[in-house]
């Protein structure tokens, strides 16, 4: 008998209940001193998605082996056709007992830890046991809790890896995240585009999902003959097509954040070329983008090479071992820095293309701790636009701040403190806007030579990781030997426009 997934109010309140235990130390134990197996806490401990990620273990390694079949023609409703076999190398970082994934609107097939077979069981009351080797899947829409329980026997030990394979899948539709925009798997009329940020990885994968758990991946993707499936990183082969069906390979080596990933699939057409410096660019280019959007895209796509050499100039070498950019002739509204490879919608514009290629650095190499510290991403990128803006002969970055600055002081752009900007309010303007303004303002305050020894500072210490403003304060006025106090709090903590810093 298949367990009913959606669950009430009390199932919730049970998971908040272990949310809250979580956060505390674990209690004293009197008797021998040894292993003492417990619950990974089912969120990484992110005050505006406290559900998203996991405790208790560190994946290093995803494998995904998805097959998908995309909707059929119209007046066909728009839902594909997911399957899935996740393999997910961990470690634990604690004695487990239970652990969870993420994993929202597919169902569970089956699970192994370590080859062993965990049966599916009806989600426990708090507190209660489960015998043996045991899995529970509960999702709340309502409350926007999708939590994976695994119960592995025998239990994993602190240090010990495991390998847990999920096999998972159902139907796909149009996922939205907690302001009501499209994300994650998006299901188009011909493919699905797919961006997950901020936790939308959680709606194709089972996966932990928070940037404070990186790991690489490996995708196996099949679609139907004729569809192209795209991901992060390198081709790991070449494609394989039998029986109607072709099998895409991608290798993404560079540890990597759930909210990068993307696997989307479309009628692309693929240009392989590289930079001066030997680095591979993919671009997947949708066959059906209207002429203008072709020719702009064409265009924008044409500069990434000497955008890459900017920011590499300007900061550090390139991060990760691929680049490139997927454009869709469908839209979700934006387009995401997905690792390597940004997804566009409907077209790729320069500014656009400067955008999401700062982001590499900035917010890919190094993301944001919390989901709190977003302006590091949004601020950086945006700024990096301004910068090529310059370096291409548009406006100066100084126009560009002086155009924000002209913003007058009683407008709403200035009622956010962009260092914590609600989990609604991750991508308002002044995220990007104040967040580009702090940089420049930064940059007058401690000069050139500072700024830009701090900003590569920032990205050698932290590459391949996580940090947050606090962090980022620190390491500027380490390198700057100013005292900053003041000039972080004027800009990103309050909730008014800067006058004096
Ligand atoms: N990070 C993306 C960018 O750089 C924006 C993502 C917007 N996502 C959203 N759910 N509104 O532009
Ligand atoms: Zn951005």
């Amino acid at each position: 008998m298949r367990v009913r997934r959606q669950v009430s109010g009390a199932l919730a309140a049970v998971l908040a209940g272990a949310l809250a235990l979580s956060a505390g130390p674990t209690a004293a134990q009197s008797g021998p001193p040894g292993p003492r197996y417990t619950a990974g806490a089912p969120g990484a401990g992110d005050a505006y998605f406290p559900f998203a990620g996991n405790g208790g273990y560190d994946v290093r390694h995803y494998d995904l082996d998805l097959t998908y079949t995309p909707p059929a023609p119209a007046p066909a409703p728009l839902v594909g056709q997911l399957s899935g076999v996740a393999t997910i190398d961990l470690v634990a970082t604690q004695d487990l007992d239970r652990f969870n994934l993420d994993l929202r609107g597919l169902d569970v097939q089956a699970i192994t830890v370590n080859g062993k077979p965990a049966g599916e069981v009806a989600p426990p009351a708090a507190g209660a046991e489960v015998e043996g080797a045991a899995y529970w899947h509960v999702q709340d829409a309502a409350d926007r809790i999708w939590e994976l329980t695994i119960q592995p026997r025998p239990k994993i030990k602190q240090g010990q890896a495991a390998r847990v394979v999920v096999t998972y899948g159902g139907a796909t539709t149009r996922p939205t995240d907690i302001e009501g925009v499209l994300y994650g798997w998006v299901t188009m009329r011909d493919g699905a585009m797919v961006v997950n940020e901020p936790e939308g990885a959680m709606t194709w994968y089972p996966v932990s999902d928070h940037q404070t758990d990186k790991a690489t991946y490996g995708f196996e993707i099949t679609v139907p003959e004729g569809k192209v499936a795209v991901a992060n990183g390198l081709p790991g082969r070449d494609p394989v097509t039998e029986g109607g069906w072709t099998t895409w390979f991608w290798e993404a080596p560079d540890p990597q954040a759930s909210y990068l990933t993307t696997a989307s699939v479309g009628d692309y057409d693929l240009r392989f070329s590289e930079t001066a410096g030997g680095l591979p660019i993919i671009d997947a280019v949708d066959d059906n983008l209207t002429p203008a959007n072709a020719a702009a895209t064409e265009a924008s796509l044409a500069l990434q090479a000497e955008m890459i050499a900017f920011f590499e100039e300007t900061f550090v070498p390139y991060p990760f071992n691929s680049a490139g950019a997927i454009v869709d002739d469908d839209t979700v509204g934006y387009a995401l820095e997905t690792q390597t490879r940004p997804v566009y919608s409907r077209a790729a514009r320069e500014g656009t293309v400067a955008h999401e290629l700062a982001h590499q650095w900035f917010g890919n190499a190094v993301s944001p701790e919390r989901w709190a510290d977003i302006w590091l991403n949004e601020g950086w990128a945006t700024y990096g636009e301004w910068l090529w803006s310059e370096e291409s002969g548009g406006d100066s970055a100084q126009a560009s701040f002086d155009a924000v600055m002209e913003i007058p002081a009683d407008d709403s752009f200035w009622d956010l403190a962009i260092a914590d900007p609600g989990p609604f309010g991750l991508f308002h303007g002044a995220v990007y806007d104040r967040g580009a303004a702090t940089l420049h303002a930064l940059r007058v305050k401690v000069g050139d030579e500072a700024f830009f020894a701090a900003s590569q500072e920032w990205l050698t210490r932290y590459d391949d990781s996580t940090a947050t403003t606090d962090d980022f304060e620190a390491v500027f006025e380490e390198v700057s030997g100013q005292d900053l106090t003041t000039f972080f709090d004027v800009w990103v903590r309050t909730p008014i426009k800067p006058t004096t810093w």
